[in-house]
């Protein structure tokens, strides 16, 4: 492993959900060994680490949301041996290793909670957030509006209501508690001396309650993350924190304080806008969350990202938006999910190579390091009978074989069904198929990561917006020292002409992302077909 501090800035994140990733002993669930047998694959699409979800001894009432020990793997996925020997085999294939860090939240059976409702006078009690009253805290939104009608359940061992920001099976942790605190940074410090690379810390705004707020962001959370960011550059400088807020620009802005807390945070509010722009064939979504994205110190760097294991959410947008969304990409209710979209990626662009590659390239040419969810690299469809977000969950589709190589289990002791109709069928849409044909979206994904990673001013340059005269083609510049990239993109479905500026009219030049647009000296327009998109050095 190289060991430059600063990777993240300029890198591409992987996620993976290693119970749909590959199974190695034929039980039907995905697992570590079968993730390593993979790392290959993984390390060919040129990314530079993996997220991996949960991967902890769970319940799986939230698909590992929800842990019981967090310092062990669960047994289905393997044992601590294959940790490591996962860490070690991305190692030493240059790929870093990030996991998710569950710390706002406990599974209800985890002991502590266990021990937390058997006995007020254990000292485990005050781990988690009780009260007599489910009254507490009204101004705190719910987040799973279709499931859940309040942030209390009543407990009846306990004999008391506790306070859950997610399911009734997923008991906040109370960060008033040093000793909360405290275990917490145990539970970092094993992964940490394991060799991993980071986390990703879910649901950082929810750490702490107050009356009168809306238990969001609240102060005391950003004083906690910058206590575990002093710790990690202490100890191990160079891991990374992640964070997970869904939150306006303003709002995610203090996680990176003055680069002394989080050195990512992702940015929420730009996934429904890109897909707005598209739909709209306008720019002025994007536009208008750059003019309200704060700049961020040198070292924090925002993760991107088109889709990932949850529900496409809405909640960073106006209601008029979210109406305008859910008509375009979900126009079945079943398609709905909570306030988002619970389908992936080419689904959403109906499946259409075209649309699929350009909103790719456009989160590619934006600032930012993305973040790449397993399966999207090949166009995998979803499946929307499965209940809650597991329709967005389903095995990766290697091969054409009848178990489409993700397991030597028969299909139906698989943890959940394989895509088996057209046109995302497994036999269709694979691994191997796209992997021996030039043209795939998979080898079109390679090489929009590797001229995406060799163009570091994509990650950290300035953006500027440039006129083309039409509204429907978007093209901005990236400057970075010195070096500079200007990208266009025909939102629309007809041929389009664009202006392009005068600095790029002295010299011929060729599109960077092999789409056979070209430049022609003293030409001051640029004729693009539906959906057609380039870079040009500048
Ligand atoms: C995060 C995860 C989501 C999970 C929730 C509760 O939002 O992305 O999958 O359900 O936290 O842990
Ligand atoms: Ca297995």
């Amino acid at each position: 492993m190289d060991d430059n501090q600063n990777w993240y800035l300029n890198a591409i994140f992987y996620q993976v959900y290693v119970r749909a990733f590959c199974d190695s002993n034929g039980d039907g669930q995905g697992d570590l060994q079968g993730l390593i047998s993979k790392l290959d694959y993984i390390q060919s699409l040129g990314v530079d680490c993996i997220w991996l979800m949960p991967i902890y001894p769970s319940p799986l009432r939230d698909d590992g949301y929800d842990i019981s020990n967090f310092t062990d793997v669960l047994r289905e996925y393997g044992t601590l041996e294959d940790f490591k020997a996962l860490i070690n085999g991305a190692h030493s294939r240059g790929l870093r290793i990030v996991t998710d860090l569950v710390l706002n939240h406990t599974s209800d059976q985890h002991p502590w909670f266990q021990a937390s409702r058997s006995d007020r006078a254990s000292t485990f009690r005050d781990y988690y957030v009780w009260s007599d009253s489910d009254q507490k805290y009204p101004d705190a939104r719910i987040i799973f509006i279709d499931t859940q009608k309040s942030n209390w359940s009543w407990d009846e061992k306990a004999g008391q209501y506790f306070w859950h920001r997610f399911y009734p099976t997923q008991p906040d942790l109370n960060y008033e508690n040093p000793a909360v605190r405290t275990e917490i940074l145990r539970v970092m410090r094993f992964w940490l001396d394991l060799g991993i690379d980071g986390f990703r810390a879910d649901a950082i705004p929810y750490l702490y309650e107050r009356e009168g707020t809306n238990c969001e962001n609240l102060p005391e959370t950003h004083t906690f993350l910058k206590q575990v960011r002093a710790f990690l550059d202490k100890y191990y400088p160079g891991r990374i924190l992640l964070g997970e807020a869904n939150q306006w620009p303003e709002d995610v802005r203090p996680y990176f304080a003055d680069g002394n807390e989080l050195h990512m945070n992702f940015h929420f509010p730009l996934m429904p806008r890109l897909y707005l722009a598209l739909h709209e064939q306008d720019a002025a979504p994007l536009k208008w969350v750059f003019e309200r994205t704060p700049s961020i110190p040198k070292n924090c760097q925002w993760c991107t990202f088109l889709r990932n294991h949850d529900e496409l959410t809405l909640e960073m947008v106006t209601d008029e938006e979210r109406d305008t969304l859910w008509r375009a990409y979900a126009p079945d209710p079943r398609m709905r999910l909570n306030l988002g979209i619970r389908r992936r990626l080419a689904p959403l662009m109906g499946n259409d190579p075209r649309r699929i590659r350009m909103l790719n390239a456009l989160l590619y040419s934006l600032p930012g390091t993305p973040i790449l969810y397993y399966g999207d690299e090949i166009g995998m469809g979803d499946n929307i009978e499965l209940p809650d977000r597991n329709g967005v969950r389903t095995p990766m589709q290697w091969d054409e074989t009848r178990r489409s190589g993700f397991s030597t289990a028969k299909p139906d002791q698989f943890y959940s069904p394989l895509i088996d109709t057209a046109p995302f069928d497994f036999r269709s849409v694979n691994v191997v198929a796209q992997d021996n044909d030039p043209d795939s979206l998979l080898n079109f994904m390679r090489m929009l990561i590797s001229q995406r990673k060799a163009h570091p001013e994509l990650a950290s340059g300035t953006l500027e917006w440039v006129e083309t005269e039409n509204p429907g083609v978007v093209a901005f510049t990236r400057r970075w020292e010195g070096k500079g990239i200007f990208t266009i993109f025909n939102l629309g479905d007809t041929s389009r002409g664009a202006r392009i500026p005068r600095e790029l009219r002295t010299e011929p030049r060729l599109d960077l992302l092999n789409s056979y647009l070209r430049i022609v000296p003293d030409s001051t327009n640029l004729n693009l077909k539906p959906f057609q998109f380039g870079w040009f050095n500048l």
